[in-house]
């Protein structure tokens, strides 16, 4: 076969691949720092925030031997109330972001003994979380199921809604200048060992200072990459559905609910327009985004036990996405062994929460050629490196 003929077109400073909640706040925070910015995308603002149900759980969602990975999630939640206010007055939209907290419930035995190894995970990590009784949950939310048996309180796991977020994001872009090229990556141009930009699948070539890898679970595969710098994304699969809270009986759920449920996790997530989300399923099937009988019968089955009065609701929307996960579930951020070639991919369960964060990260990585102290731990040199401590190694905890 010979080679496609590219054909020169624009140049940029910055040119991210994949525009999703991650590759536009890079280009919106870029073009802020008086970059020129290009992001690539067929479809602008989709991908995997169009299903995600948008929980900012740091603590809710911690895991052991997740240690270094909770101080960014942190992190990110802590700048999450700024960063919404400037983006909502930069782009005139509403985020429906929502400072609800989290309560963890367990339904059993079992549930409860895992809920307690959490919460006491939580308290030596220093965080808040306050333990209640079963009947200290239903009176804080009364739909909740009789046999809850206990709850961890976090008033600090709140909530936006993903796609409001990425709308949000494109017009923000949009307003900065950044530019859209609406079409499939289909090549990185590599020219004497350096990044270039990247070939569309007509032939276009989009030349770039330094090129940003932020295609979600597809950042894997862009042609062009050299292997020892390509990322180790894969997707995992989340079923979720959406149901609708009939105007009479709001307020259902007055903060986000979730719980373990035979090994499965299981959340709830109410949002102010009456929309309650119910994710998620995690499956390692690669490419596939079916929805299945199965999926949705399990996420309503768990969450039927949690909350049973879930059957009187209209069920308005079922649909799977794919989370981009990487080998320690943290992301890699920054610079990578090619040069003029950065990444902002493999946020795994943590896009969403993270997108404020890398924003900036990315930001700072783009303008300086470094990342910032705090994301030092994320570079995607650590794959490569192992004399580099992974980001989700704990030092003082053991898996269990
Ligand atoms: N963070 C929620 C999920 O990944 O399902």
């Amino acid at each position: 076969m010979h080679p496609r003929t590219t054909t020169p077109s624009a140049t940029s400073d910055v040119l991210v691949v994949g525009g999703g909640v991650i590759g536009l706040v890079t280009a919106w925070r870029a073009a802020q720092r008086g970059l020129s910015v290009a992001v690539v995308d067929p479809a602008p603002g989709g991908g995997a925030a169009q299903v995600a149900a948008g929980m900012l759980a740091a603590v809710t969602e911690l895991h052991y031997g997740e240690q270094t990975l909770l101080g960014i999630n942190l992190e990110s939640a802590r700048r999450y109330p700024a960063f919404a206010a400037e983006l909502a007055e930069a782009s005139g939209r509403d985020l429906g972001y929502r400072a609800c907290g989290t309560l963890a419930v367990a339904l059993d035995a079992d549930d409860r003994a895992h809920l307690r190894e959490l919460h006491a995970l939580q308290r030596r990590s220093g965080l808040e979380s306050e333990w209640l009784s079963g009947r200290e949950c239903r009176r804080l939310e009364p739909m909740l199921a009789p046999g809850v048996r206990g709850g961890l309180r976090v008033d600090g796991d709140h909530q936006i809604d993903p796609r409001r977020l990425a709308a949000a994001l494109l017009v923000a872009c949009e307003r900065a200048g950044v530019v859209f090229h609406r079409a499939w990556a289909e090549r990185l141009s590599v020219v004497r060992e350096r990044a270039r930009g990247i070939v569309l699948a007509d032939g276009t070539g989009l030349d770039a200072g330094q090129t940003v890898l932020a295609a979600g679970s597809l950042s894997g595969r862009l042609a062009g990459v050299p292997d020892d710098v390509l990322p180790p994304v894969r997707p995992v699969k989340g079923q979720v559905l959406r149901l609708t809270v009939p105007k009479p009986y709001a307020p259902f759920l007055s903060r986000t609910v979730r719980a373990v449920v035979r090994g499965s996790h299981v959340y709830l997530v109410p949002r102010e327009n009456g929309e309650l989300v119910v994710g998620a399923t995690s499956e390692e099937l690669g490419w596939d985004t079916t929805v299945t009988a199965g999926g949705v019968y399990e996420l309503l089955r768990d969450a039927h036990e949690l909350v049973p009065g879930i059957t009187e609701l209209p069920l308005t929307e079922t649909r799977a996405g794919l989370r981009p996960g990487s080998p320690d579930n943290a992301p890699l951020l920054g610079p990578t062994r090619l040069d003029g070639l950065q990444l902002a991919t493999g946020h795994y369960r943590n896009g969403v929460l993270l997108t404020p964060l890398t924003g900036d990260v990315m930001a700072h990585a783009l303008t300086t050629g470094e990342l910032p102290d705090e994301a030092l731990a994320f570079t995607p040199r650590r794959f490569a490196d192992a004399s580099l401590v992974s980001p989700t190694q704990s030092l003082t905890e053991q898996p269990v």
